[in-house]
């Protein structure tokens, strides 16, 4: 194995993308990861409802990183490097609050405020007087603030946020993601690269393979994918207008109940509806749709009212944009299907130093009603994932992480050849890497 990084870049082949298996598997390329892109990239650390009151803290780990989000002031989110500039000791973990608005050393009892300016260095006589509060003030990391989201970036020459988001804001602005709250949060750990994870979602031409059962409400083949400075999305350009399996299934008109497919489409994606939502669906399924509308009409008309009924302003947006479907990656590692109203997103991250472990955080987020006291999520935290049942598409997602990394490590495995359409935003995604690792 070489420790190289040009040896493994993204190769060209006959016209093609090739991602040598190494840069998923060795701890080379893990090792450079850790050295040139986690250090240097913008990364969602949290959401801002994880930091609500002035003293709430959040440590967000990253590889062996540890960084401390701290909400000084109702309006401002700092965060630090969690490491008492004393002797190193980490300063706080997991999520709490700092009650007495000051952040204490456990150790020998140093302590700053909120900005991270020294408050106390005990025993400072001892020390010459040339010790200045600013030699010993937190390690400030950068922060950025999207869409609710709470980047973090550990490099204070970094590029500007703006620039590292780029269109997204534009792109994504009507899913109002500031508007949205965790409804579940899940931390999973599974024996794979965390690019791997990032690649089991990153791509809608696996359905076909490994989840023949929503092909017969999902069609696959309409997708286009697009990349946006780092970042990319894929989805439908526009809502369906009619129902349908995906033609891989070949199966014409008559082959198929269209209230069938509606009943597999909401069961697969019950969170979207509720139980009378179901019930209009089964009278459907009995009388077919009224006079003069489709079934594709009365299931649009369901999802939308259904929305309302949940409290969601859908003021300026248009039946299509409602009601359409895609799935967006914020590099390097946030990604997930968006509706509006609705977002899955998981994020990928190292766990510790292992390039064959990833902490995968699987959250679902929903618009929160306007004026709704919405509690504070419940973190649960996975071991093994096997130990919970995921739902069919999510079990077969997760199983299948630990069959590819299993068979990348084959001595025979030449790499990755890339579908050059429907697994474009995966080639940018290594391409984006690259332009980090080469830096
Ligand atoms: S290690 Fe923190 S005060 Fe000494
Ligand atoms: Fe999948």
């Amino acid at each position: 194995m070489t420790s190289s990084k040009d040896d493994l870049s993204v190769r060209e082949q006959s016209g093609m993308a090739v991602v040598p298996g190494a840069r998923y598997t060795s701890q080379a390329f893990f090792d450079l990861e850790m050295d040139r892109l986690w250090p240097r990239v913008w990364q969602v650390a949290c959401r801002e409802e994880e930091v609500p009151q002035a003293g709430d803290f959040l440590e967000y780990i990253i590889g062996d990183q540890s960084i401390l989000v701290v909400r000084s002031d109702a309006e401002t989110i700092r965060a630090f490097f969690n490491a008492c500039p004393h002797r190193g000791t980490r300063l706080a973990s997991g999520t709490g609050s700092f009650m007495t608005s000051e952040i204490r050393c456990r150790y020998h009892a140093w302590r700053w405020n909120l900005d991270g300016e020294t408050v106390e260095v005990v025993d400072r006589h001892d020390f010459p007087t040339g010790l200045c509060d600013d030699d010993v003030r937190l390690g400030e990391v950068k922060v950025g603030r999207w869409g609710g989201f709470v980047f973090v970036n550990m490099d204070p020459g970094c590029e500007p946020f703006e620039s590292f988001l780029g269109a997204i804001p534009e792109v994504f602005a009507s899913y109002r993601f500031e508007d949205m709250r965790f409804r579940s949060y899940r931390t999973i750990v599974f024996e794979c690269n965390w690019k791997t994870a990032v690649d089991a979602f990153n791509e809608g031409y696996h359905p076909q393979g490994l989840h023949p059962q929503m092909l017969t409400w999902y069609d696959d083949t309409r997708f286009v994918y697009a990349q946006a400075g780092r970042h990319s999305l894929y989805g439908e350009e526009h809502a369906r207008q009619e129902m349908g399996p995906s033609p891989r299934l070949g199966l014409s008109p008559e082959d198929y109940d269209e209230a069938e497919l509606l009943a597999d489409r909401i069961d697969a994606v019950s969170g979207l509806f509720s139980r009378s939502d179901r019930r209009l669906l089964e009278e459907l399924q009995r009388n077919g749709p009224p006079a003069g509308k489709t079934t594709i009409e009365v299931f649009n008309e369901i999802r939308i009212r259904a929305m309302r009924d949940r409290g969601y302003d859908l003021t300026g947006l248009t039946d299509d944009q409602i009601l359409r479907n895609g799935t967006m990656h914020i590099f390097p590692n946030l990604l997930g299907p968006i509706v509006h109203g609705n977002a899955t997103l998981y994020r990928a991250r190292p766990n510790g130093l292992d390039p064959d472990s990833t902490l995968l955080d699987y959250w679902a987020l929903e618009w929160a009603p306007e004026g709704a006291e919405v509690p504070p999520v419940e973190r649960k935290f996975y071991e093994d994932w096997t130990t919970k049942d995921w739902g069919l598409i999510n079990n077969q997602d997760f199983g299948n992480l630990v069959e590819v990394t299993r068979g990348m490590k084959s001595r025979g495995y030449r790499g990755a050849l890339l579908n050059p359409v429907q697994e474009a935003n995966i080639i940018h995604h290594h391409r984006v890497i690259d332009q980090y690792l080469a830096g």
